[in-house]
């Protein structure tokens, strides 16, 4: 993942970043840092970046010129569309979501402000992101990009010596993190809870579960009241099981986000916005969800239904352009070549089992009409869904 900063201040950018474990991501090449120097791109002879502000007020202004020339140094550099992040208090306040969402790029553009912020007009031209570190104004832009650039490079692979570190900790689901303890077992006459020496991993798990519900509880009630719903949905999801696998899956996985939860009608979205996964019971199901739709800009997203027939949505202005039947390797262990007859069946048990060892659930669509496939995935003892799921597309 690369890393491009515009800004006044390199140095600040370089030094902030290069030591403990981002520097080391840096040299082991997992992330790449590079800072451009907004003043290089001034064309003014004595270097000048900032100007007064049109209509008075206090302070200077940074210009449009080198900001524009700067990012579109930057642009050719990269050599494809990339997201450019302004930083800035007036942007969407930046949380562990927002990390996870940033961390798929491939690419990411930070804009740094200083003095009293920069020239409208450019940032009109080049920004497709504003992003706050809260609620407070600092003098520059370059700590609040640091902050965001170390929050998604310990989510690039091989950053973190330990991957699974970056999985189970405060914010990845809405639980924080539970309480940590490391050498001595006594300490000022504190001993480490009993279960953590026991080497019983079930215990432990469950330990860890129950404290890390007890301190969100106690420390982020808000957060614990979304945990709560997100446990009560993926309970109500499993009520059909053999459908909503891939959804309670990519809620667990935090793959998916929640963008409308009604009693009877749950809506999730990929980060992309490429499709929504939805499930619904009946008409009315369907009539809410195309409101929420409608008012909320996903009228264009495809909709991939579950729980009844396309039919009310088809009513809507969609498409039916798929039928697919939900398959699931629920079985936990590994399989074995005993099953094993050709070339399909090995490619997807060696893909299923590991998928195993990196602890998801197997989980395919597999096209209503392809019973050869099917018959693989019931030879490796998948649950196979008896409804169908239905891919609908928008007509225009
Ligand atoms: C003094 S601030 C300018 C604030 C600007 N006049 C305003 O009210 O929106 C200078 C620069 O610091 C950065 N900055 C300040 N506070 C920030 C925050 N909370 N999050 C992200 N960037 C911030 C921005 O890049 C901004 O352009």
């Amino acid at each position: 993942m690369n890393f491009h900063v515009m800004t006044l201040f390199p140095d600040m950018v370089k030094n902030g970043l290069m030591t403990s474990i981002i520097g080391r991501a840096v040299e082991n090449n997992y992330i790449t840092v590079n800072t451009y120097d907004i003043r290089d791109y001034t064309t003014d002879k004595h270097r000048k970046v900032d100007d007064y502000p049109y209509g008075g007020g206090a302070g200077m202004l940074m210009q449009a010129q080198p900001v524009f020339d700067c990012a579109q140094a930057v642009k050719e550099r990269i050599g494809h569309e990339a997201r450019v992040i302004f930083m800035t208090p007036q942007g969407r306040t930046f949380n562990q979501r927002i990390a996870e969402e940033l961390a798929k790029e491939e690419d990411l553009v930070f804009l740094c402000g200083h003095y009293e912020g920069i020239d409208e007009r450019v940032l009109e031209e080049i920004v497709t992101d504003e992003i706050s570190i809260g609620d407070y104004v600092l003098t520059g832009g370059e700590m609040a990009a640091m902050i965001v650039i170390d929050a998604v490079s310990r989510l690039v692979p091989g950053v973190l010596s330990n991957e699974d570190s970056g999985v189970i900790e405060s914010f990845s689901g809405n639980l924080l993190e539970y309480p940590q303890y490391s050498r001595p077992e006594v300490w000022m006459g504190k001993s480490v809870p009993e279960v953590l020496l026991s080497g019983n991993h079930k215990e432990i798990e469950k330990w860890r579960l129950e404290t890390a519900k007890e301190r969100t509880l106690r420390k982020r009630p808000d957060l614990y009241k979304k945990y709560e719903r997100e446990c009560e949905i993926i309970k109500y999801l499993n009520s059909e099981k053999a459908i909503n696998a891939d959804m309670t899956e990519a809620i667990r996985l935090n793959r998916l986000r929640i963008i409308y939860d009604s009693n009877d009608v749950i809506a999730l979205i990929d980060t992309g916005k490429t499709k929504i996964s939805l499930y619904a019971k009946d008409d009315k199901g369907i009539g809410e969800f195309y409101d929420f739709a409608k008012e909320n800009g996903f009228i264009g997203v495809p909709v991939l239904l579950r729980g009844m027939d396309a039919g009310p949505l088809l009513d809507k202005g969609y498409k039916l352009t798929g039928e697919f039947k939900e398959v699931a390797y629920t079985r936990g262990v590994p399989i074995g070549t005993k099953e094993v007859t050709d070339e399909v069946t090995d490619n997807i048990r060696s893909e299923i089992n590991d998928l195993l060892l990196s602890g998801e659930l197997p989980i395919k669509l597999v096209p209503f009409g392809d019973v050869e496939t099917l018959a693989v995935y019931e030879k490796l003892q998948f649950r196979i869904s008896k409804k169908s799921l239905y891919f609908c597309e928008p007509l225009c």
